[in-house]
């Protein structure tokens, strides 16, 4: 039986190893700093930052998404989708599409225009899975990062 649940400061271990499981099969785990702590003083506090859904198989947590809000000056409100992960023994049983609809249903609710991610391109499965939901790919469009020893020197540049 499948329940999706908000989740709570408690979840933040739980959260945490998710993202690293994520992370790993994103072949990116070196790059993960966050920490539980990080994550109970960002998410569940007085001003969160990110809302993160769980999802449990009969009591068993089963995956989970991160997401916030950001605004686009062409059409306003947005939602950002960080992660969404299904363990591996959990998949295929409609609960990535559960916790995606659950986004979803959050963002026309909240009058949100849409929801925006990034899919790493060696990702068919998810790739594929997103196109059979309905979702643009936006090729004509480059993520871009400014991070680490760049954007230390860019930031001494300011006046
Ligand atoms: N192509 C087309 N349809 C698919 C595919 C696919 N590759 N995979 C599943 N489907 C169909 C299923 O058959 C099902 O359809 P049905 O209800 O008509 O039978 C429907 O899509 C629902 O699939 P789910 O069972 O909900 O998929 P799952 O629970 O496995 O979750 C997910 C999908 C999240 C991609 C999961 O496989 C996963 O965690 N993969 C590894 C991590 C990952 O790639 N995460 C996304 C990274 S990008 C980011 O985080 C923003």
């Amino acid at each position: 039986m499948l329940q999706i649940r908000p989740a709570i400061g408690g979840d933040a271990a739980l959260l945490c190893t998710m993202i690293r499981e994520l992370a790993e099969f994103e072949r990116e785990l070196d790059l993960v700093t966050i920490t539980e702590q990080d994550l109970v003083r960002d998410g569940f506090g007085e001003h969160p930052q990110f809302r993160a859904l769980i999802a449990e198989w009969d009591g068993q947590p089963a995956g989970y998404t991160f997401f916030f809000r950001y605004y686009s000056t062409w059409t306003d409100q947005g939602l950002f989708l960080e992660d969404i992960y299904v363990r591996d023994a959990f998949r295929g049983r409609g609960i990535g599409q559960a916790l995606l609809a659950a986004v979803a249903r959050i963002a026309v609710e909240e009058n949100c225009y849409g929801i925006h991610w990034e899919v790493l391109n060696w990702n068919e499965r998810a790739i594929e899975w997103y196109k059979a939901l309905g979702a643009e790919f936006r090729d004509q469009w480059r993520p871009v990062l400014l991070h680490g020893e760049a954007l230390e020197r860019l930031a001494k540049k300011a006046l």
